[in-house]
Formats: structure tokens, C-alpha cells, sequence
């Protein structure tokens, strides 16, 4: 029996059959959007860390340069121990450290970088150079500024204290005020400072009014925004103490990793 367009059963049909091809065109262009972001999120992560390392970029296939020279890592801050394998890269860090199952709820007086609650995992980078030897560490270190919090990375050379670059690729920091976190003028006078003090103790400094020449822990904060300089060097106590890489940097000055 044929069936007549116009009829209930007609109108049930197409309007089912349209509805089951739309459902299907969403899902499959979500899918597809949802592969781009995740090659976009992992190319914006490689250069990132590029950029901590002071690997310069300009002509470079930023991808074979990350495949060639880095090698990631995911660390137990707990323990300092570290693992590399295939998986590492798709790690994800904020999703980790909301998650009452693989993260820890802060103290007050442990958390200086106002970041409540902190992943029992990081992913690390070490950076080699052609000859295969090591030249940077990249660390994740993020916490608040003053309306947001600021993510960034920063790279230490082999000794584990000397920055050799930093870089903060996302916050929510007045534009025009607190965007000096882009700033390479700002930023490279990050270079070369130390982190630690003879004694071991975290001593790097935003300093308002100016650090004092030849201050090694010291950079200049930005007048009119020493709010979010400080927060940044409350970020660098945190991630750089105890509830920090502490554990990982004794297995790595040990050889262990
Ligand atoms: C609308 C508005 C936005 C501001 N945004 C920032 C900011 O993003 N970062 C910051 O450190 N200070 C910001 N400030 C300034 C702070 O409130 C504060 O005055 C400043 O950080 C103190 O720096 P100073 O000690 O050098 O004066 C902002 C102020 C206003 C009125």
C-alpha cells in the first residue's frame, strides 16, 4: 500500500527521518570539532614549552622540534617520582587537580598560591639540545593573581635553580594593568635569576619599586600592578616549596629520574 505524503504516518516519517539526520550531522561535526581542539590544545602546549625553554621558534616546525628535543613526564609530587610514556601528553592538569580522587584540598597556610586544592600529579618537561645533553626543566606553576588565576610555565636549568625563561599563556588580569605578564620586556628579567638562596630557601621576589642591582632573586614589579606581580611570586613559593617540586627535585639531583 502506498503511502500517502500528506497522511499522519507521512508526516511522522519525515519528521522523524529529518530529526534523526540533523542529530546525526551535530554529532558528527562535534566529533570532528572536538578532534581539532584537542591537536590545537596539544600544539599550544608544545609551544609553550618551547617558548619556557628558550628554544627559538621563528622558521621552525615547532612539532618535530618538540618531538626531537623534549621529553615529557608525569610526576608524583608526593613522592617525586616520575613516569614517561604515550599517555603523558594527553595528562590533564585542571581536570586532575578539581578531582577529590587524584588531588589534594590545601591548608590556609599552605596554600600561597590560592589555589585551594592541588593535583598529586604534574607533567614535566626535560629539553635536551642536539647532543643529547640537558638543558632545561619546563614546570607547570599557576595561582592567583588578582582577579584570576595565572597559568604559566617556567623553565630552570640543570642546577635546578637559575630560570632560564618563563612564559604565562593564560589569566584574566586587567588588560592595559595586569597584562604586563606578556610583556618579553617584563619577562626577561626573569632570565638567569635564581630561585633558591644559598640556605635553600624559595627567594625569588616581585619587587615594588624595583629590585636593587645585581639582586639575583629579584625582578621588578610593575608599578600601579604589584597585585598580580605578587601573586605571581606567591606562586613561585608554592610551586617551588614543599607541597611543590620539592620531592621531585631531590629524586632528580639524586639521578633518580
Ligand atoms: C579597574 C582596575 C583594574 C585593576 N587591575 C589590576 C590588575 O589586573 N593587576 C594589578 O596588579 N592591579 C590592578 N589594579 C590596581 C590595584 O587595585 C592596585 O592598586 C595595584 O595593584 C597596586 O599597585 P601599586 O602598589 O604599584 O600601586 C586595578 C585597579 C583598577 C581600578
Amino acid at each position: 500500500m502506498a503511502l500517502k505524503k500528506d497522511s499522519f504516518m507521512g508526516t511522522m516519517i519525515f519528521t522523524v527521518t529529518l530529526c534523526l539526520l540533523c542529530s546525526f550531522m551535530i554529532t558528527g561535526t562535534a566529533e570532528v570539532l572536538k578532534e581539532r581542539k584537542l591537536v590545537k590544545k596539544r600544539d599550544e602546549l608544545m609551544r609553550n614549552v618551547l617558548i619556557a625553554a628558550d628554544v627559538d621558534l621563528s622558521g621552525q616546525d615547532f612539532r618535530a622540534l618538540f618531538a626531537k628535543d623534549v621529553k615529557p613526564f608525569l610526576v608524583s609530587l608526593d613522592s617525586g617520582e616520575a613516569q614517561s610514556d604515550a599517555t603523558v601528553m594527553d595528562f590533564d592538569p585542571r581536570m586532575a587537580s578539581i578531582n577529590p580522587e587524584t588531588s589534594i584540598k590545601l591548608e590556609k597556610k599552605q596554600d600561597k598560591a590560592k589555589i585551594k586544592t592541588r593535583a598529586n600529579q604534574v607533567r614535566v618537561f626535560k629539553v635536551f639540545d642536539d647532543s643529547g645533553k640537558l638543558t632545561s626543566v619546563v614546570l607547570p606553576i599557576y595561582g592567583k593573581g588578582l582577579w584570576s588565576m595565572v597559568y604559566g610555565f617556567i623553565a630552570v636549568k640543570p642546577d635546578l635553580n637559575t630560570i632560564e625563561n618563563v612564559v604565562f599563556y593564560e589569566h584574566g588580569e586587567t588588560p592595559g594593568i595586569g597584562d604586563f605578564l606578556n610583556d618579553p620586556e617584563w619577562t626577561n628579567q626573569w632570565h638567569n635569576k635564581q630561585i633558591f638562596d644559598e640556605k635553600g630557601k624559595v627567594s625569588f621576589k616581585v619587587v615594588k619599586g624595583g629590585a636593587k642591582e645585581g639582586d639575583v632573586h629579584a625582578i621588578d614589579a610593575v608599578s600601579g600592578a604589584t597585585m598580580t606581580g605578587r601573586g605571581v611570586q606567591r606562586s613561585i613559593q608554592f610551586w617551588f616549596g614543599t607541597e611543590g617540586f620539592e620531592a621531585f627535585f631531590k629524586k632528580l639531583k639524586a639521578s633518580e629520574v
